[in-house]
C-alpha cells in the first residue's frame, strides 16, 4: 500500500539521501520534507525530486506547532532527521540545540500522537548519547552519559520519543547511529573538510594527536537501516546502527591523504576539542538479529566519497566559501 512520509531535515545530508533511498524502493510514496534550511542544508540535494506529483518541500521549523500540525495530516510514517548536529557549534552556543533537538522533537511527537493513521515514528538519535567507551562496545542498554551539549540535547529527543511510546503507545523507534559519511555531507564535517581542503592544496587540521577512535558508517547503510526498521522494528525499542569500521582519526587521515596523493606534510595538529570523546563503538547485534546488514567498509566508501567531492566542486565550493576560517583550519584555533 502506498504510504505518506514526513521527513524532517530532508534537505540535510542523511535526510536527503533517505528521500532518494525511499523513492528507489517505493516510487509511488508520498514524501513531504519539512526543513528550516539552516546553514548545513542544501536544496540542491532535493533538486532531482522537484516537479514530482508525490513530492512536497515545506520550508519551516519543527518547533512551529501550527505548521507541524498542518503538514502531519494523513501521514503514515514520520522520520525525524531535523537537528542542530555539530558538536563544536554546540560547545560554543547550545540554546539552538535545545530548541530543535528537544523542543522540536517534542512538537513532532505531540502532533504525531494525534494522528490516528500513524504507523511509525522514527527518532534519529546518535551513538554520542552513550558518551565515550575505552573498551568493548555499547549495547542499547548501556548507560547514557552524553558529554557535550549536542549529545545531551539529542538524548532529550531520544528519551522523549521513548516516553511517548510508553505513555501514549506512539509506535516510536529510536535509532542511535555511528559517525556517518558519504557524498553531500556539509564540508565542516571531518571527511569532507579534509577532502576539500586537500583539493585546494590546504592542510588538514587534526584535533590533539589524532588518536581518537570513530566507528564509520556509510550514509547508504544508515538509510538502509532506518528503512529496514520502518516495518521490522519493534515499537518502543532502540537500535544501534554501525558497520564495525573503527579507525583512529590519524589512520583515517592517512587514508584520505593516500587516496589524494598527498604526504603527511599536509597534516596540521591543532588544539583538542574540550571534552573530546575518545572512542565510540557500537554493538549492532540487535539490528542484525532482525535481518539488517551493512554493505560498505570504510576503505571502499572513502574512495567513493573522495571521488564524489572531486567531481562535484559545484556542490561544495559555494558552501565552503561561506564558512568561517576557523572551520577550515581547526575549530579551536591554536596550533599545538
Ligand atoms: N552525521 C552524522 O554523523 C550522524 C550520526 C548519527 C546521527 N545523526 C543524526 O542524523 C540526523 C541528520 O544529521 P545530518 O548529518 O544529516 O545533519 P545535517 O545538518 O546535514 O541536516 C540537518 C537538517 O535539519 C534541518 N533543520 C535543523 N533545524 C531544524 C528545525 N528546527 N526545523 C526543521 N529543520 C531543521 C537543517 O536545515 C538540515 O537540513 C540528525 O538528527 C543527527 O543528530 C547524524
Amino acid at each position: 500500500m502506498k504510504k505518506t512520509y514526513l521527513i524532517t531535515g530532508g534537505a540535510g545530508f542523511i535526510g536527503s539521501h533517505f528521500v532518494r533511498y525511499l523513492y528507489e524502493r517505493e516510487d509511488g510514496a508520498e514524501i513531504r520534507v519539512l526543513d528550516k534550511l539552516t546553514y548545513s542544508s542544501n536544496l540542491k540535494n532535493l533538486k532531482e525530486f522537484e516537479g514530482r506529483d508525490n513530492f512536497e518541500f515545506i520550508k519551516g521549523d519543527i518547533c512551529d506547532q501550527a505548521l507541524v500540525k498542518k503538514v502531519m495530516g494523513g501521514v503514515d510514517v514520520v522520520i525525524n532527521f531535523a537537528a542542530e548536529a555539530a558538536v563544536d557549534r554546540s560547545i560554543e552556543s547550545s540554546y539552538g540545540f535545545l530548541q530543535t533537538d528537544v523542543i522540536g522533537a517534542y512538537v513532532l511527537l505531540e502532533e504525531s500522537r494525534k494522528q490516528k493513521k500513524l504507523k511509525r515514528f522514527i527518532q534519529v538519535s546518535t551513538d554520542e548519547v552513550y558518551g565515550q567507551i575505552m573498551e568493548g562496545s555499547f549495547t542499547e542498554s548501556s548507560e547514557l552519559k552524553p558529554r557535550n551539549p549536542y549529545s545531551a540535547a539529542k538524548l532529550g529527543g531520544d528519551r522523549l520519543a521513548y516516553s511517548f511510546f510508553s505513555t501514549y503507545h506512539l509506535p516510536a523507534i529510536i535509532t542511535r547511529a555511528a559517525n556517518t559519511y558519504g557524498p553531500q555531507a556539509y564540508p565542516e564535517k571531518v571527511i569532507p573538510l579534509f577532502i576539500t581542503n586537500l583539493i585546494d592544496g590546504h592542510k588538514v587540521p587534526i584535533f590533539g594527536e589524532g588518536k581518537q577512535i570513530r566507528d564509520w558508517l556509510h550514509v547508504e547503510d544508515h538509510c538502509s537501516a532506518i528503512y529496514h526498521l520502518i516495518d521490522r522494528g519493534v515499537n518502543g525499542e532502540v537500535y544501534n546502527i554501525a558497520a564495525d569500521q573503527e579507525y583512529t582519526n590519524i589512520d583515517l587521515t592517512r587514508r584520505i591523504l593516500k587516496l589524494m596523493n598527498k604526504d603527511e606534510s599536509f597534516i596540521s595538529f591543532v588544539q583538542d576539542r574540550p571534552g573530546h570523546d575518545f572512542r565510540y563503538s557500537l554493538d549492532c547485534s540487535k539490528l542484525k538479529s532482525i535481518g539488517w546488514q551493512s554493505k560498505y567498509d570504510l576503505p571502499e566508501g572513502l574512495k567513493e566519497t573522495v571521488e564524489w567531492y572531486q567531481a562535484h566542486e559545484d556542490w561544495w565550493r559555494p558552501l565552503k566559501e561561506k564558512m568561517e576560517k576557523r572551520y577550515l583550519t581547526g575549530f579551536w584555533g591554536a596550533k599545538k
